[in-house]
């Protein structure tokens, strides 16, 4: 009993002093710290071709330029997990239009997870997120990764919090823009924001066809265009401007392998939802190889080529895949128009070279 006991005071004594020794180093070394602001202003030009995002914010989370910063130090901070060694943009890299090239992500300690990263771009203008939808708003979408085993790997969101409020300069921040201590709320406020400003945007398809930009497609390419809303059927899922009906259907995939993943039924239980995913917009989609939930096509060829045969044949096929019999160079015109759809809005995203201290 007393021994324990001695033991506890030495802890603290020690503590004590750790501490005013790390006071005194950190005068010289740059006090506990937040770097001076990389970015943000929040009034940027809108892309064209897309919405005014701001129409999508939800009244709840306003986008403030401190904010945004804070969201995008939390994004690329790698001490947001169990051991320093996974952050976001581990798997959402700045360089592959926010996605890491990757059948699966690879997390902590090696581990898989059994999904494709998808892009993290556009995702302003989307309800549910993650390919089944089971993360209702962004908000809640940024902070799921933090206790996923295979992603960030910590136990739950108190040990996050214990850690991200051991660094000083972050606690400064959050009680700069929230007004109060760290909170896993404002944790997933704060990337939520920062994720609202990836755009892309002004690609030659929108050049081409709300600009009237003739030059902007190639001949291939429009022919492409043509296609995928006409015989080829694509716009009956991926539509509107960030071509996604943010619907989930049931395209097979893993019904020929033995590798089904239920998808949108595990979050809705309802029937018709088996092996059900979100349709993913199709911006950037060259950049974002490989392609589907499972990560299993590495081209666009193989891509086109799927749908050509009309998806994979399952009990809950969706009734809009049918065999598209397009020729050979039909399928290349198409293969044509996915690789127009390469934009900006995103690019200006760097990660931060200082972090908070
Ligand atoms: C280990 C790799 C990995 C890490 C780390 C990671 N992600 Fe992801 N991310 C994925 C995978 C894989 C998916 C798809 C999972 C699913 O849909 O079930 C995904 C899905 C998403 C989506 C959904 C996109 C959409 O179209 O629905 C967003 C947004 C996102 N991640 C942002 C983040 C943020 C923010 C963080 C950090 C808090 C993060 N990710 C950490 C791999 C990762
Ligand atoms: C019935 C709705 C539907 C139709 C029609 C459809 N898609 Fe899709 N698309 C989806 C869904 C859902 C996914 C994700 C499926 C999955 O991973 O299980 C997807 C995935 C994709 C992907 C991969 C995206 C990524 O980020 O991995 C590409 C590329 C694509 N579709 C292009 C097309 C083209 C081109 C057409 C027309 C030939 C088309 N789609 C027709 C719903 C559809």
């Amino acid at each position: 009993m007393r021994k324990t006991r001695m033991r506890w005071v030495a802890g603290v004594a020690a503590g004590v002093m750790v501490g005013a020794i790390g006071l005194v180093a950190t005068r010289v070394m740059g006090e506990p710290s937040v770097p001076p602001s990389g970015l943000v202003s929040t009034t940027r030009e809108v892309p064209f071709g897309l919405e005014d995002p701001a129409g999508y914010i939800p009244a709840e989370n306003p986008q403030t330029a401190t904010k945004i910063e804070l969201g995008r130090w939390l994004f690329f901070d790698k001490r947001l997990s169990k051991n320093n060694s996974i952050a976001c943009a581990t798997c959402h890299m700045p360089g592959l239009a926010f996605s890491d090239g990757q059948s699966v992500s690879t997390g902590i300690n090696r581990l898989q997870g059994g999904r494709s990263a998808p892009t993290a771009i556009n995702r302003v203008y989307s309800k549910a997120q993650f390919w089944d939808g089971r993360a209702e708003t962004l908000e809640d979408q940024s902070i799921g990764p933090f206790v996923s085993p295979v992603e960030h790997g910590f136990i739950d969101h108190d040990e996050l919090l214990t850690k991200l409020k051991t660094i000083e300069g972050y606690r400064r921040l959050f009680r700069e823009v929230f007004g109060r201590e760290v909170t896993i709320g404002d944790v997933g406020r704060a990337i939520a924001s920062f994720q609202r400003t990836l755009l892309s945007g002004n690609s030659p398809v929108d050049r081409f066809d709300m600009g009237g930009d003739e030059q902007a497609l190639s001949p291939q390419a429009q022919r492409g265009l043509e296609l995928f809303r006409g015989k080829a059927r694509c716009t009956r899922c991926h539509s509107g401007f960030n071509f996604s009906d943010e619907k989930f259907h049931n395209l097979g995939i893993g019904w020929d392998t033995n590798t089904v993943d239920l998808g949108r039924y595990m979050v809705t239980k309802n029937p018709d939802d088996i092996g059900a995913f979100k349709t993913p917009t199709l911006r950037e989609i060259s950049r974002t190889a490989p392609y589907m939930h499972d990560g299993r096509f590495a081209s666009l060829e193989e891509v086109v080529r799927f749908y050509n045969q009309g998806g994979i044949k399952n009990p809950h096929l969706d009734n809009t895949l049918i065999p598209l019999e397009l020729t050979e160079e039909e399928q290349q015109d198409l293969v044509a128009l996915l690789r127009s759809l390469n934009g900006e809005g995103w690019q200006q995203v760097t990660a931060p070279v200082e972090f908070p201290k």
